[in-house]
């Protein structure tokens, strides 16, 4: 096993708009973040991943880009940008970008040349298709609804785009497409930036000619034409050229969002001797199998337990495993696994046992150190996301009703994720003196990072603690794990090495109380319930140092 920062790293990943409010607006920014960076180093995080920052006119908070070079403005200037990224590294802590390669925004000047003049030198840089304005150039739908063909009546010509209207799919097949991406990427490398998570990398290469979606695969998947993307076959090409031109020269991170990759090309993109990527995030850790985000049902942690211990077992010494359990387009995990209330605490701590003490790169998303939940939304006029509210409309438009529409955002919204980070009592739970652009819960009375900060039993406390302890103990980064229980609704795993004293983690999966064999010899280094005698209790977890 290689030694890399990387592997040995615990990942932040902070969504700027929702983290912290400098100037009032309502909107959270780059100042806002810099002066919460005693708060990261405090909780023992050493990177930080950072939801897109560049200029943007946030149809998709973001993700939609105008210029990939220039802050977008709400967040702050170049010169915060500077201050922010010296004092993460004068703190120790990396600091890896969000990189949207996949489509820019209909804004980008890119886009907007090739939309003047289709046939000259940006033309090709996207998928513009003559056409007629009732049919589109294939049965492609986007992920964010309707087809993924918009119709430019001026011009006469579709354009691609795999998510909303105004993030227009650049065509990677074209070669200054990967020149243009390969030059801003070293432009941010020399800027001083550790790497890049790239937005649904695995989708850049679309296969040629663009065919049809099997209408069967389309139904199953919720998507058609996937399968001519998701996995093209100039992928693998594409990323090494990534890789070559300028991840390797700056000696930079990389970690893919591949949604709807497995295991095998999971490993078929990151071997450390494939020169492609470092890490990918498989998203089918989010759902048991059968169930989309969107649907109410309780996440069976025996599922967890089973993914996890596949990759433990199977993903091998060339590949690193990205752990995590929530981020920015996902609803909180505590609320999937059980929403009622008097499990909150053990579940966020539970979930924080099985992130920090299993082999691979753990990713916190900004809240889960507090335990957040899904928030109260009540109403359509709640939600800012696009994906929701087009979802919305189109669950209206095939005959559901208002309040059958409103249950399925409530189970699946990426605005549960999105809303303001609370840091203390104050209104808006201080992350704003405004008011905040997306509303947040009341609970931030309760929980919020000061309250829990003070607290020694609270969930932030455990994931400082916990946080330590696998800094202090390299046999929870690169040791092996061994599972010793896989009773339905229990769990327990050894990590151990030549080298240390095992540590071994036991785990009750379910609300009911659960017999577990306590390791002889054992001492104790974290409980997330007092101490007590007999069976484990409701999603109880303990870790224990073992004899030699
Ligand atoms: C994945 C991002 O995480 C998500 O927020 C975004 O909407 C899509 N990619 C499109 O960029
Ligand atoms: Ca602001």
């Amino acid at each position: 096993m290689l030694p890399a920062w990387w592997k040995e790293a615990v990942f932040y990943q902070i969504y700027p708009r929702s983290f912290q409010d400098s100037n009032g607006d309502g909107i959270g920014d780059l100042p806002g973040i810099i002066d919460r960076l005693d708060y990261l180093q405090e909780l023992g995080i050493t990177a930080v991943w950072l939801s897109p920052i560049y200029d943007s006119p946030n149809d998709d908070m973001g993700y939609d880009i105008r210029n990939y070079q220039k802050i977008m403005a709400e967040f702050g200037t170049m010169a915060d940008f500077d201050r922010l990224r010296d004092g993460l590294h004068a703190r120790g802590m990396k600091l890896i970008m969000d990189l949207v390669v996949n489509h820019t925004s209909d804004e980008h000047p890119w886009f907007q040349k090739a939309l003047a003049d289709p046939s000259g030198p940006f033309g090709q840089y996207y998928f513009l298709r003559p056409g007629q304005p009732d049919t589109p150039p294939n049965n492609w739908t986007s992920f964010f609804s309707g087809s993924a063909w918009r119709w430019f009546p001026e011009q006469q010509l579709w354009g691609l785009h795999l998510f909303s209207p105004k993030q227009m799919d650049l065509n990677w097949s074209y070669p200054p497409v990967r020149d243009a991406v390969c030059h801003m990427v070293n432009w941010w490398l020399d800027r001083g930036v550790d790497g890049f998570r790239l937005d649904v990398i695995n989708y850049i290469a679309k296969n040629p000619g663009l065919p049809a979606g099997d209408p069967l695969i389309g139904q199953l998947m919720g998507f058609t034409g996937v399968e001519e993307y998701f996995y093209g076959r100039h992928l693998h090409e594409y990323l090494r050229e990534l890789q070559e031109r300028s991840f390797t020269p700056h000696h930079a991170f990389s970690v893919g969002e591949t949604p709807g990759v497995g295991m095998q090309m999971s490993k078929l993109l990151t071997g450390d001797y494939r020169h492609e990527l470092d890490m990918v995030f498989d998203f089918d850790v989010l759902e048991t199998p059968g169930h989309v985000r969107w649907d109410d049902y309780r996440y069976d942690l025996n599922y967890l337990r089973d993914y996890l211990v596949d990759y433990q077992d199977h993903y091998g010494s060339h590949y690193w495993q990205a752990l995590f359990i929530e981020n920015h387009d996902n609803p909180r995990m505590i609320s999937k696994v059980n929403p009622d209330p008097q499990y909150r605490i053990a579940i966020a701590k539970l979930l924080a046992v099985i992130e920090l003490t299993l082999r691979g790169t753990p990713f916190i998303f900004q809240g889960q150190e507090l335990g957040r939940v899904n928030a109260q939304f009540h109403n359509i006029r709640d939600f800012q996301d696009v994906e929701s509210i087009n979802k919305y409309h189109e669950l209206l438009a095939a005959g559901q009703t208002e309040q059958a529409a409103l249950a399925v955002l409530l189970a699946g919204s990426r605005d549960h994720a999105r809303t303001p980070m609370p840091w203390d009592t104050t209104p808006h739970g201080g992350f704003t003196t405004g008011t905040p652009w997306l509303a947040g819960d009341d609970d931030y009375r309760q929980y919020n990072a000061y309250s829990e900060m003070a607290n020694p039993r609270s969930v932030w406390s455990t994931y400082r603690h916990l946080i330590k302890l696998r800094q202090a103990n390299p046999v929870l980064v690169y040791g092996a794990t061994d599972t010793v229980d896989r009773r339905r609704n229990a769990w327990s795993y050894i990590r151990r090495d030549d080298d240390h004293q095992p540590i071994q983690v036991l785990i009750n999966l379910s609300a009911r109380q659960k017999r577990m064999t306590i390791p002889a010899g054992g001492s104790l280094l974290y409980r997330n319930y007092p101490a007590h005698d007999g069976r484990f209790k409701a999603y109880e977890a303990r870790v224990y140092r073992l004899p030699e």
